[in-house]
């Protein structure tokens, strides 16, 4: 059994902003599950929800600060959860790195590194919690000063850095670099600077001892100038130490046999009752009611790397077609004043969510009959596998985890049941079109679709062999 502590800035149904707060929510309970010993640590924001208990453990001085540890439980399991609590950092309203109205905080910087230094005291037992991991797990630029100051220390834990998404590095200015007095070995460009910024996820990147990141395709691809975001010559240089595990889901959370949040549950055995959950989706949208209509889902945060700009220069031709479009997301404003032009235009064929609706998005996995994600890339994604589990068929770039977790439909993948979306390669609108035309074609003919459906609904997305291959890596470290 190994000790591991996993860094994290969001954990599902603690705070979420997108699918680290899925991995961060289900991954160390998966490992529990299998054996290990694990703790979460993560900053104790405002906007926390939990229904569980919260228990002052103990008080580390960092950088003139006297910080609180508090230990809770991943709700609803056994999984423990330290809070770093600096209500000074953290005590406002707002979500991990955005504040109440939408701007991103101005002290981002600080209270990251902030939480890296109060991990790294619990990393090496100083904070009279008579625990010291083997393991320290950190994930995304939030956690990424860890690695580095760790490597500082004697006797330390082995690291580990998860990339979920190099287009967030954690860059800031050298003035703010100079605020928070870390030590000056860090500083040069083979450590934590970058062109004179402040690299935090470099921190990750250069001193952990095993980087990974959240597919084997993504693996790939960030060691390429198009994904690697200026840092794809440290990741091949480092690729004997890189490797992409594939994310696996929460499937009790995500399980159209028991969903508390839809309104029929269902499995492939009875697959005839999903689409009352397309009734029940099209009634609380204001659509027509009809359950012949394809209806289209999309569930993203509103932002480039998620190819909403290719679905706009589709949607004219997508709305030539008899279909439904349900939109949930929110983000980047100009792409929702955008679809909201063809709300206004087509009322009846289009819907859009502009806020955050984890219920709705229950919703929409299980009333949806086809599942868009164009990304332009995408370090895993999520929504595509719980797309499949519901039944609702994807169609999907050739990027990363999309690559990885979608299988295209083509007549030798029918045959062998393999197939369960719709694969499409250039970031272009033309061929993000083809795809659709392909999915609506066979959208008319029930067996075909119904064998899609299966194939993606049969598939194992626990995390139990992503899990082991965590272990493995943990196991030689
Ligand atoms: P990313 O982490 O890049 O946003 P993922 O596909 O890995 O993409 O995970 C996104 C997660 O966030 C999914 O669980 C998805 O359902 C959820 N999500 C994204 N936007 C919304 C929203 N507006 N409302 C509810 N859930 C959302
Ligand atoms: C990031 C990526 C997404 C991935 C998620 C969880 O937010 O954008 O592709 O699924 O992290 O690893």
């Amino acid at each position: 059994m190994k000790k591991i502590l996993f860094v994290t800035s969001e954990a599902h149904p603690l705070i979420k902003t997108g699918g680290l707060a899925d991995v961060s929510g289900s991954l160390p309970k998966a490992l529990v599950e299998l054996g290990e010993d694990v703790r979460i640590i993560m900053p104790n924001y405002q906007d926390i929800k939990t229904t569980e208990e919260v228990r002052y453990l103990s008080t580390v001085y960092v950088n003139n600060y006297a910080v609180n540890i508090l230990e809770t439980r991943l709700p609803g399991t056994d999984v423990i959860v330290w809070l770093v609590d600096s209500p000074e950092h953290f005590n406002f309203p707002g979500n991990p790195y955005l504040d109440e109205h939408g701007n991103p905080w101005t002290n981002s910087a600080a209270r990251f590194a902030l939480f890296c230094r109060v991990t790294v005291e619990v990393a090496m037992n100083r904070s009279y919690l008579d625990w010291k991991p083997d393991i320290v797990h950190c994930n995304d630029w939030q956690s990424g000063l860890v690695p580095a100051l760790l490597s500082l220390e004697y006797s330390r834990p082995a690291t580990i850095f998860t990339i979920h998404n190099m287009a967030y590095q954690g860059l800031f200015p050298n003035a703010t670099y100079l605020s928070l007095n870390l030590p000056g070995q860090l500083w040069h460009p083979y450590g934590i600077e970058f062109h004179d910024m402040l690299s935090f996820i470099k921190g990750g990147l250069v001193y952990s001892d095993r980087i990974t990141t959240v597919s084997p395709t993504y693996a790939e691809e960030i060691q390429t100038a198009e994904f690697g975001y200026g840092l794809e010559g440290l990741l091949s240089y480092r690729k004997d130490f890189l490797s992409g595990i594939i994310n696996g889901i929460d499937v009790d959370y995500w399980n159209p046999e028991t969903d508390p949040n839809i309104p029929q549950t269902f499995n492939r055995l009875t697959l005839n009752k999903k689409p009352l959950n397309k009734t029940a989706l099209q009634e609380r949208l204001s659509l027509p009611v009809d359950k012949n209509i394809p209806v289209i889902g999309l569930i993203s945060r509103l932002v480039e790397q998620k190819g909403i700009d290719l679905i706009l220069k589709c949607l004219p031709e997508m709305l030539t077609h008899p279909l439904q479009i349900v939109l949930l997301g929110n983000g980047d404003k100009s792409f929702e004043q955008h679809l909201y032009n063809f709300v206004d235009s087509h009322p009846d064929k289009v819907s859009i969510t502009i806020g955050y609706d984890e219920t709705l998005a229950h919703m929409i996995e299980a009333g949806a009959d086809i599942f868009l994600m164009p990304s332009r890339f995408e370090p895993c994604g999520l929504n595509q596998i719980y797309s499949q589990r519901y039944g609702t068929v994807p169609i999907v770039r050739k990027t990363g985890g999309l690559a990885d977790t979608v299988v295209d439909t083509v007549p030798e993948t029918l045959s062998n049941n393999t197939a369960t979306g719709f694969v499409f390669n250039e970031a272009s609108p033309g061929a993000l079109m083809e795809a659709i035309k392909r999915a609506l074609i066979l959208y008319d003919h029930p067996k075909t679709w119904k064998k899609l459906q299966i194939n993606g609904m049969q598939k194992d997305y626990s995390w139990i062999k992503s899990a082991q291959q965590y272990m493995t890596l943990y196991s030689h470290l």
